[in-house]
């Protein structure tokens, strides 16, 4: 997912391009004559991970224009892991003792390194083994396999981690419909979050207004960590009946109860290293917070009606639109899991707040929707631009695009108007009387304050020069206490370093 107005080197297309063409064509070139990547001078580097490396599979993969770098245990391969460099890697899996595989699964974690993994149908059967080749690999194969089969895996591997080397090509536009845009001072604050609490494990909280865009954050991040490979997982905690929710979570065995007919696997388990996106934490009813609480502590889960302990590594990312402090005080939410869920806080600006944001999302949305209408629509009228301004934007983003849909749809002309929007009444500024006007300015300026300071009041008030006191006062006025409510002893700010 692109991060849409972050500030990207000048150069970067054009180094894409040059990546993913190398990549490409390297995936595809498996003549004698070496590689069509080769030919341009990008390097085709391979580490190959083997108890015992062949030699002669080494020397075939020299031919073939490969720089092999082998290593015999998992601390060799660590050392040759470089962070910052696309390569592919084969790892045989069948010449390690079971005990030694585990060690590998920090450098098969790697996402700058496309995996083939190489096997028995005897290690396959081994738990561990499947789920590295899972989660890490890009292919495997059974030996024994032909060498050419070998270099040809591993020049899609290679092509493929070219196409998403992060360093070379932030992950711009892999799904074009899911572009995060973005360019005010609040969205761009976000950004840098984004990419700072990516880079870690801890489990982070994002709060916001509905349609603000909780859940693309938590995809943005997890498409930015190192687990990106694996599932992302998102569960509505709100959407799913009381009764079930446990058994949807942790999963059940066969005959845990009537109709429990065979094993399920819960969706924290399915998550399994990736991450775990729990939507509307604030429903979660106390009983399965109390199971969260203990899977969050101890990193393993029951299925129901099961007497094994199973460890599943979870990144957990969780949301809510609703004010978990009231909910804390009232009992209906467990603080403690909320501290364990809360060690990086991410805050969600709203719409309202974005300033010139919401005409540049009007005119994405737009183009992106445009063709809804046989008519082709080029853009706003003025008026319907000062009423995107002026409307409140409750429903913040998701109204946004609703509103846009809808008039892309009804529209008459070629410019939408703000007929079309369904705001002709936010057009007339004139019908503002001064102290509205003063009004609507104060609660803006409060909002924004409060962002910037994620919501430390003390702060925001020093910032806007009044006593917290009066902030308070103030924000009860306009109906801002709701959200985001942490007073200065809230949870960390995502600024800051993550513990542990
Ligand atoms: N910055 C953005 N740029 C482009 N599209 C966005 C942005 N933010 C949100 N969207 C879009 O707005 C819609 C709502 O976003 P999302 O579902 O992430 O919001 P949410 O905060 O999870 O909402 P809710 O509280 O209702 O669950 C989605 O279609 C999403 O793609
Ligand atoms: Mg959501």
């Amino acid at each position: 997912m692109a991060l849409a107005g972050e500030p990207t080197p000048a150069a970067a297309a054009n180094v894409l391009g040059i990546a993913a063409g190398g990549g490409v064509n390297a995936a595809h070139a498996t003549g004698a004559s070496g590689t069509a990547a080769s030919a341009r001078g990008v390097a085709r580097v391979l580490l190959y991970v083997a108890r015992a490396p062949d030699e002669t599979l080494i020397a075939q993969l020299k031919s073939r224009g490969w720089q092999v770098a082998a290593a015999r245990s998992a601390h060799e391969l660590g050392r040759l892991v470089k962070p910052d460099l696309a390569c592919a890697g084969i790892v045989d899996l069948a010449s390690f003792a079971p005990r030694d595989i585990g060690g590998l699964e920090t450098s098969l974690r790697q996402q700058q390194v496309g995996w083939i993994a190489l096997a028995t149908n005897e290690r396959l059967n081994d738990p561990l083994v499947r789920r590295l080749v899972r989660h890490y690999c890009f292919d495997f194969v059974k030996l024994p396999v032909a060498h050419a089969t070998i270099d040809y895996l591993a020049g899609h591997a290679f092509g493929m981690v070219a196409l998403c080397d992060p360093e070379v090509a932030p992950p711009v536009g892999e799904s074009g419909d899911e572009e995060m845009v973005g360019t005010c001072e609040a969205m761009q604050q976000l950004f840098r979050t984004i990419r700072k609490v990516a880079n870690t494990d801890a489990s982070v909280f994002i709060s916001g207004e509905s349609g603000t865009g909780k859940e693309l954050t938590a995809l943005a991040i997890h498409e930015r960590s190192p687990r990106r490979k694996a599932p992302f997982t998102a569960i509505n905690c709100g959407a799913i009946p009381h009764h079930l929710l446990q058994s949807e979570l942790f999963g059940y065995e066969r005959g845990a109860f009537t109709g429990a007919n065979q094993r399920k696997i819960g969706r924290v388990e399915a998550a399994d290293g990736g991450t775990l996106f729990l939507d509307e934490i604030g429903d979660l009813p106390l009983e399965s917070q109390a199971s969260l609480l203990r899977f969050l502590q101890e990193g393993k889960i029951e299925r129901l009606g099961g007497r094994e302990s199973i460890p599943v590594d979870v990144r957990i990312i969780s949301a809510t639109h609703v004010d978990l402090d009231g909910a804390m005080r009232d009992g209906q939410f467990r603080a403690d899991l909320f501290h364990r869920l809360c060690v990086l806080r991410v805050d969600e600006p709203p719409l309202r707040t974005r300033g010139k944001d919401i005409e540049i999302l009007a005119y994405h949305i737009l183009h992106k929707f445009k063709n809804d209408n046989a008519r082709k629509i080029r853009g706003f009228t003025p008026s319907a631009i000062e009423a995107l301004y002026n409307y409140g934007w409750p429903g913040n983003v998701r109204e946004l695009i609703n509103r846009v849909r809808r008039a892309i749809v009804m529209a008459e002309n070629k410019l939408i108007s703000a007929d079309d929007l369904d705001l002709a009444g936010f057009t007339e500024q004139e019908s503002m009387t001064l102290t509205q006007a003063r009004e609507a300015a104060e609660k803006r300026a409060i909002e924004a304050a409060l962002l910037r300071h994620r919501h430390r009041l003390t702060e925001a008030a020093a910032d806007l020069n009044i006593s917290r006191v009066t902030l308070y006062r103030l924000m009860g006025v306009h109906g801002l206490r709701e959200l985001g409510g942490t007073d200065d002893k809230g949870a960390l700010a995502a600024d800051e370093p993550a513990r542990g």
